[in-house]
């Protein structure tokens, strides 16, 4: 017989009723990719909150270092720099989390994407992206999938608008995201009955590094939808990471496993009471 009790943080602790092995302290952990920086890095802090340990992943250690120094509990931090479309850094990722530890949340946050028009894509760019966003998804879910169905955990995809509406110059970024959009489908399907949950969340549009680098490249390659940007920005409609980050926390920890496979937006006011006084 063995059983959860939630600690203070919402540390979970792992009771053994074995008669040789009183009592064993298990770690619980969520795995973000992309955690130096944007939302990754905001959720990565606000999830240590809860008691668990993050495994935070960027190919950069120094902004890992920087996040984990901004955070309440570093401690509660594991910050690992590999490259995720890499089996190397696949293998480093698997290994990070010890055998007898849980895994409960597995956030698939990272992404990159190039903007270009089609005359002026490289070949290189787009299959490093189709590497990024989907392959490395794709085989993190694949190895860590015995630990999620042990503990009954759940998958959570950043997605975006991008990839449901074409626009000049969003062929990288926009097809790989689509792509990973349909995976999020397909895992659904495919893990229907493991007990391991999937989700998908539109963050809003929110002032990260990344979306800065993508409006440069976008105004560098006189881009139309940059303007879109430009009237979010002046209509002072850009989120925060961490408004953004509260409102994936929410939906990772605090919704019913029932409702949890579905795709989330932020602007749904639906759900709006449910997390938003924890923002103010
Ligand atoms: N910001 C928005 O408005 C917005 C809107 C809709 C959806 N999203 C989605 O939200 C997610 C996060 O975006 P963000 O705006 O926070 O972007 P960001 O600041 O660029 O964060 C992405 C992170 O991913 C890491 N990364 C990129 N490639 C990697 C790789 N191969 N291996 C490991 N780490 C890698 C980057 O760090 P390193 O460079 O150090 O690896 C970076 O920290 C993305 O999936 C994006 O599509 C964002």
């Amino acid at each position: 017989m063995t059983s959860y009790v939630t600690r203070a943080r919402g540390e979970h602790i792992f009771i053994c009723n074995c008669p040789r092995i009183k009592k064993k302290a298990m770690k619980c952990w969520a795995v973000v990719t992309g955690a130096g920086t944007g939302i990754g890095a905001a959720l990565a802090k606000e999830l240590t909150k809860h008691g668990l340990q993050v495994l935070a992943i960027g190919r950069r250690s120094d902004p890992l270092l920087q996040m984990q120094k901004e955070c309440h509990f570093p401690d509660a931090i594991f910050p690992l720099a590999v490259d995720i479309s890499t089996d190397e850094g696949q293998q480093k990722i698997f290994n990070a989390i010890p055998v007898d530890d849980s895994l409960k949340y597995l956030v698939q946050n990272a992404a990159v994407g190039v903007p270009s028009r089609i005359e002026d894509i490289k070949r290189e760019d787009f299959e490093y992206a189709l590497a990024v966003n989907v392959t490395a998804p794709i085989m993190l879910t694949k190895g860590f999938l015995p630990k999620l169905k042990n503990s009954g955990g759940r998958i959570l995809h950043l997605g975006t608008n991008v990839a449901f509406k074409a626009q000049l110059g969003t062929t990288t970024y926009g097809v790989t995201k689509m792509a990973f959009h349909r995976l999020y489908e397909q895992l659904k399907v495919e893990l229907a009955g493991s007990g391991v949950f999937v989700a998908s969340v539109h963050p809003g549009v929110v002032k990260t590094e990344g979306l800065w680098e993508h409006i440069r490249l976008a105004n560098e390659h006189h881009l139309p939808h940059v303007t879109y940007f430009d009237w979010v920005q002046k209509e002072g409609k850009m989120l925060t990471a961490d408004f953004s980050a509260k409102f994936l926390t929410f939906v990772l920890m605090n919704t019913k496993d029932e409702e949890y496979s579905q795709e989330w937006h932020i602007h749904d006011e639906k759900h709006w009471s449910r997390w938003r006084n924890e923002t103010k």
